[in-house]
């Protein structure tokens, strides 16, 4: 009988390649925790809007950054986890275009990064976890037992998110999407700290042509691989 120790899968990638929800499958399959390490970032980018703070202003982001406490909550009846921001649930609003457009800015902040980096290794000690985001396998955990780099041609990306939108009843333009994800890419990519890229030893799936069933398939696959020692 082969004994099943609890590991880390890190999933980074770009915008609208199916990260969140495979994620989400994945820790669920495997019962162990789910971490959106962009709606963390997403959270401070709403909080940040809403109390007017100047990206310029070291002290006033140092003293928003104090302020703010970011947790998840379960939805038993969506069976989903929620993003809380200070106690408050932001799920929905934290998806929209506004915070969107604002979030890479907001990211690319050495102060923000530091601050989510702790609470995402904190919830991640425990290992059973599976985190997605940018930076997971190469700055987050760069031990994780399992990365993986999700790809997708940028077209197939915005049709996703335009659904996702539209599902939370949000009109959106394929577009203005497309120049968001582009903007986005760019930005994430490009900015010094905690850049988007994959790391050496992650896996690189381009889930352009596969349904999502696969996806999760195949990560699935290789988490039974590295559990089942
Ligand atoms: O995964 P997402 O699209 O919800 O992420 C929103 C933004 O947050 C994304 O444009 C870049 C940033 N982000 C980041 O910088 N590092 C992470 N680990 C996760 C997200």
């Amino acid at each position: 009988m082969p004994t099943r120790n609890k590991i880390t899968i890190a999933i980074d990638g770009y915008s609208g390649t199916g990260k969140s929800s495979t994620a989400k499958a994945v820790a669920s399959k495997l019962g162990y925790i789910y971490v959106d390490s962009g709606a963390m970032y997403r959270a401070v980018t709403l909080h940040f809007l809403k109390n007017e703070i100047d990206l310029n202003d070291k002290t006033q982001v140092l003293n928003a950054l104090e302020n703010i406490q970011i947790d998840f909550s379960y939805n038993k009846d969506l069976a989903r986890y929620e993003t809380c921001l200070n106690e408050n649930n932001v799920e929905e609003s934290i998806r929209g275009m506004e915070v969107s457009n604002y979030v890479s800015a907001v990211s690319a902040i050495k102060a923000v990064r530091d601050a989510m980096i702790a609470i995402q290794r904190k919830l991640g000690e425990a290992k059973g976890v599976v985190m997605d985001g940018r930076d997971i396998g190469t700055v987050v955990f760069p031990n994780a037992d399992l990365k993986f780099f999700l790809t997708a041609d940028t077209k197939i990306r915005a049709e996703r998110r335009q659904m996702e939108l539209k599902e939370s009843g949000n009109e959106v333009s394929l577009t203005d999407i497309i120049k968001n994800l582009e903007d986005r890419d760019k930005v994430d990519s490009s900015r010094e700290i905690s850049p988007l890229r994959r790391a050496e030893d992650a896996i690189e799936i381009d889930t352009t042509g596969l349904s999502f069933a696969d996806q999760v398939g195949l990560i699935i696959d290789k988490a039974n691989e590295t559990i089942n020692v």
